[in-house]
């Protein structure tokens, strides 16, 4: 008896995911984010986020290839500042994928609201915050398949608003895959939809091939932003950005920012590096600097200094997304344009 239990440790489940849609969390380009919830046995609730990908892009084969591999790519980071990838499903032909909840915000409405308050992240926040992407990044970029063969993934859209933080004080890394998949993409003039043009790296910008360095431009491009409150390399258009990302001079940062030394400016100029040979080589290098610049006069900041101060910006509770009718009647208009 003893022994065929021990045997059958093997076996599978078969059952269905049941998810109900909360709210709208997010609309964007590519498809809506919806807070929902999971329901298992005997009234068991989870809440979690759903991705719906927009049905234009689920009619061209080539993304939704990609989009799909990358999926699978992603499905075992699993890491505290990578938002985690729970499950890619289909439903009536549309794709979505299930991943875990952040209560919180994206840097994109963080630095809103320090604008709309006319006030500055502590410098030494931003680069906590760009500490922890880095984080998240060393380990996605040494992810190995089972055989140890690494998987070679580079994110290339770290940007401003694939950056959540929790109102915990976690940094969520978000948008893992997609990204690739985004680079086969192609809006309706037929023209490939690349990622956020003002925090592209170099190599991106000019349409050659990139590895995990680029990411770290990148990340370069968010703690630049973070600092000044603005993101320098936004231009007008998406056309001016990327002429920016290629040309303009990287500026002395303790000119434009009286609180950034010379060992943070040597930070920004060593991940904002054109030729990526001068460039930090590995998230893992830019880590530890980064680390030893908030740390080594002692105490630094953490999660829960990050998350004490997020919670007093945007208030304890604070409202998001709209209401359940209203995303009920957007997630079924979804649906129902899916043969449209
Ligand atoms: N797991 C999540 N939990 C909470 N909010 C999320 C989650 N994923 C995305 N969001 C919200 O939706 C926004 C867009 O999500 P993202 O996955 O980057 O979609 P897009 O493809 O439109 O860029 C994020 O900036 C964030 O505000
Ligand atoms: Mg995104």
């Amino acid at each position: 008896m003893h022994n065929i239990n021990r045997m059958s440790v093997l076996f599978s489940i078969q059952g269905e995911f049941r998810y109900h849609v909360v709210r709208k969390l997010h609309e964007g380009g590519m498809g809506v984010v919806y807070e929902a919830e999971q329901h298992g046995a005997r009234g068991f609730t989870k809440r979690l986020a759903i991705k719906v990908i927009r049905q234009s892009f689920t009619d061209q084969k080539l993304f939704i290839e990609n989009f799909i591999g990358e999926a699978r790519l992603v499905a075992d980071l699993i890491h505290t500042n990578i938002v985690q990838t729970y499950h890619l499903g289909e439903t009536e032909g549309r794709y979505y994928i299930a991943m875990e909840l952040i209560r919180g915000v994206n840097l994109e409405e963080l630095q809103e609201r320090l604008r709309g308050l006319e006030q500055a992240l502590p410098m030494e926040l931003a680069v906590f915050i760009a500490s922890r992407v880095t984080r998240g990044l060393s380990y996605a970029h040494g992810k190995t398949d089972r055989d140890g063969t690494p998987l070679g993934i580079v994110h290339r859209d770290v940007s401003s608003k694939n950056i959540l933080i929790a109102f915990e004080g976690d940094v969520k890394l978000t948008d893992f895959g997609i990204a690739k998949a985004r680079g086969f993409l192609q809006d309706q003039e037929g023209e490939v939809v690349a990622g956020k043009a003002d925090f592209m790296s170099p190599e991106q910008a000019s349409f050659r091939i990139t590895d995990r360095r680029s990411d770290l431009f990148s990340t370069g491009v968010v703690l630049a932003s973070l600092l000044l409150g603005r993101n320098p390399f936004q231009g007008d258009t998406p056309e001016l950005s990327r002429d920016r990302i290629l040309r303009m001079p990287i500026p002395d940062f303790r000119l434009l920012d009286s609180r950034v030394d010379l060992r943070l400016n040597e930070i920004l100029h060593r991940a904002l590096a054109r030729d990526p040979e001068q460039r930090y080589s590995t998230a893992d290098q830019m880590l530890v600097d980064l680390e030893h610049y908030i740390y080594d006069r002692g105490y630094g900041p953490t999660n829960e200094t990050l998350g004490r101060y997020i919670r007093d910006l945007f208030g304890q509770i604070p409202a998001r997304g709209t209401e359940m009718e209203h995303a009920t009647a957007c997630w079924n208009s979804m649906m129902s344009r899916r043969t449209g």
